[in-house]
């Protein structure tokens, strides 16, 4: 149900725009308070009057009005949800390529609430390589891109781009409330990223994890309401808006930066690819290569996750990644079982699309009770929403 909930509906020009009205209805008969914004083009598909009328607000369409200028920062702050219905091929292309040129994606551009987007368009431009990339774009910052279906278009063919039906949104946004907030008071503890092992002042021992899987992890955590530290490992990764970051070098270091804080989270997710070895003693000054042969004598780390496992409560759920080469589910499984872990994530380098540096993973869930979740290749973002959920569902049985 939407009760209270602010909502911003945005209209683009495109023959979809007469299901929003609908959806607006459902909304306000739901007891959202919604306010719309519409592009110039989507007033030549529907009037501005209709949604004036139906949400009891004024329309907005400009940023300027005669003498008055429409405050953009604070709609897209007053909002608990934007949502782009219909978003046309055009606006989603601006959007992702972060153009200002209407109210809209003046909003869009300030914005701190969550963003939904129904694109809506023929099949051959939702096909298109430019649309594909643009859409993958605004996943990737984690705005909710609903599915197009597939029926007749406004060009007459029959493909896919139609825009979700208004019941279609309207049950997104009741399970994407209900999910917002499900973490709320909880505190949750995300490690991502490589480890630099020191060989001297500018050498190190590293791996190619890019920290991506885990800030996906923590943006996620931190959208269902949960307090959120990210324990972050040297990468170029962005990091999430609203998560506290604690940014760490060596394996020493993340078990050190863990465990200061271990004891007061409810949810432990180790995403780190931690390095396994460490040089004994890294030199002091840069090793000089008239040295000759190298030969660097390494001592094992210590394993955060063996150590979460030993101390975790009752109450705290830990959870563990496993990447594979080979035996994969076996190795994943003894994992699960000798780091005490609820929770084990598989991904299998042998898997197209999955581990290090891509944008895409393909995992699989492992629990203590037994369970097993086998998800396909999704965007890292998907794929953290689906790790979540398995969180959420766990700690709720
Ligand atoms: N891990 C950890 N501390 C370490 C090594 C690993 O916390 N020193 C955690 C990782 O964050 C991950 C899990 O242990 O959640 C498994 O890591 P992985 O590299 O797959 O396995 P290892 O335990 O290192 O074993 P191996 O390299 O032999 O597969």
């Amino acid at each position: 149900m939407q009760d209270g909930k602010k909502i911003l509906l945005c209209v683009t020009g495109s023959i979809a725009a007469y299901k929003s009205v609908v959806l607006l209805r459902f909304l306000i008969k739901q007891k959202a308070e919604v306010k719309v914004i519409m592009t110039n083009a989507a007033t030549d598909f529907v009037t501005p009057l209709t949604f004036s009328t139906l949400s009891k607000n004024k329309v907005l369409t400009n940023l300027f009005e005669n003498d008055s200028w429409e405050n953009h920062v604070m709609l897209g702050r007053w909002a608990d949800a934007i949502i782009i219905a219909p978003a046309s091929c055009n606006t989603i292309s601006k959007m992702a390529h972060g153009l200002c040129d209407n109210l809209l994606l003046a909003v869009y551009l300030s914005a701190t609430a969550s963003v939904i987007i129904a694109p809506a368009m023929d099949e051959d431009m939702w096909n298109h390589p430019a649309t594909i990339n643009n859409i993958q774009t605004l996943e990737e910052r984690g705005h909710h891109v609903l599915k197009v279906n597939n029926g007749e278009l406004a060009s007459g063919l029959h493909g896919m781009g139609r825009m979700a039906e208004p019941e279609e949104i309207l049950s997104f946004l009741d399970n994407f409330f209900e999910n917002k907030m499900s973490l709320k008071g909880k505190k949750a503890l995300v490690t991502a990223g490589p480890t630099y092992e020191a060989i001297d002042p500018v050498r190190f021992i590293g791996n190619h994890s890019s920290g991506k899987m885990g800030t996906a992890l923590a943006k996620e955590l931190a959208k269902r309401g949960a307090e959120v530290r990210l324990i972050l490992g040297p990468t170029s990764t962005s990091v999430p808006e609203g998560v506290t970051v604690t940014n760490v070098v060596s394996a020493d270091d993340m078990y050190k930066a863990v465990f200061d804080v271990f004891d007061e989270c409810d949810i432990i997710v180790m995403a780190a690819a931690v390095a396994d070895f460490t040089p004994n003693k890294p030199a002091k000054n840069k090793i000089k290569k008239e040295t000759g042969a190298l030969n660097i004598s390494l001592a094992k780390t210590k394993d955060i996750l063996v150590k979460a496992g030993e101390l975790k409560s009752q109450n705290q759920i830990l959870v563990g990644f496993a990447l594979e080469t080979e035996n994969e589910k076996q190795n994943a499984l003894k994992k699960l079982t000798a780091k005490k872990a609820d929770m084990i994530v598989l991904n299998s380098l042998n898997d197209e699309g999955a581990g290090f540096g891509s944008s895409t993973n393909k995992i699989t869930i492992f629990e203590k009770n037994g369970a097993e979740h086998v998800f396909d290749k999704k965007s890292k973002e998907e794929v953290a929403v689906d790790i979540v959920n398995a969180i959420v569902n766990y700690r709720n049985e």
